[in-house]
């Protein structure tokens, strides 16, 4: 059997600069009580993710977060892979945005892109792998995935990122549309994540944490 580190600490670095990750991670790790404090905050540089997997971005920038700052540290790396364009924009999500962090025209190139094999409505996935990382190297991975349906034209202003054209299976609603509460799973009174990030913390939660408050 595979065994994974517990997480004995209470302190536990953030390891993120996108403000949305880190309003939801925040949001998912406020029940159990941590004191939090983000890569940010610390002063502590956006490492290169030269990695060519999720895992390897995540494990990139929770490693240089655990290192530099001397406790665990964690990380999300996610994306939207849209099926007909063979997974991309996948692990360059954030690259499709450009400098300016335009997303609405990151979301203009994902729609061009069916177009021009004229798709109208396209499938896809929300991907996140969270990392765990210790200052000595060691690493544990957890991985959460929401298919849906990729639409057109965008549809609310909430969330961030891709959420406006990201419509999870099962929901007549985008991710733009719902709520926090909604997007990670929580409105429905039980103990089933929806998004991407909240199925990978779920793991994280189960398989890490010890004597959980939630
Ligand atoms: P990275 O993990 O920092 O490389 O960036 C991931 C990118 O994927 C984000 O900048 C968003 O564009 C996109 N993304 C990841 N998760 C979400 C989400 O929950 N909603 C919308 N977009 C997301």
């Amino acid at each position: 059997m595979i065994k994974v580190r517990k997480l004995t600490e209470k302190k536990l670095v953030i390891a993120s600069h996108n403000q949305g990750k880190i309003r939801e991670l925040r949001d998912l790790l406020g029940p159990y009580g941590y004191e939090l404090v983000t890569a940010g905050e610390l002063d502590l540089e956006e490492p290169e993710e030269t990695g060519l997997t999720f895992e390897e971005n995540a494990a990139l920038k929770a490693l240089a977060s655990a290192r530099s700052a001397g406790m665990p540290a964690l990380s999300d790396d996610s994306g939207l892979a849209v099926d007909a364009l063979d997974g991309a924009p996948g692990i360059y999500s954030a690259r499709w945005a450009g400098p300016d962090k335009d997303f609405p025209m990151a979301m203009g190139l994902v729609h061009e892109a069916l177009q021009k094999k004229a798709i109208d409505d396209g499938r896809g996935r929300f991907v996140s792998v969270i990392c765990l990382a210790w200052p000595d190297g060691h690493v544990e991975y957890f991985r959460g995935e929401v298919e849906g349906a990729i639409v057109w034209p965008p549809r609310g202003d909430q969330g961030f990122g891709y959420d406006p054209i990201f419509q999870p299976d099962g929901y007549e609603t985008t991710f733009g549309e719902m709520s926090a509460e909604e997007k990670h799973g929580w409105k429905r009174g039980q103990d089933v994540a929806l998004s991407h990030r909240a199925r990978a913390f779920k793991l994280f939660t189960e398989q890490c944490l010890e004597g959980r408050s939630a």
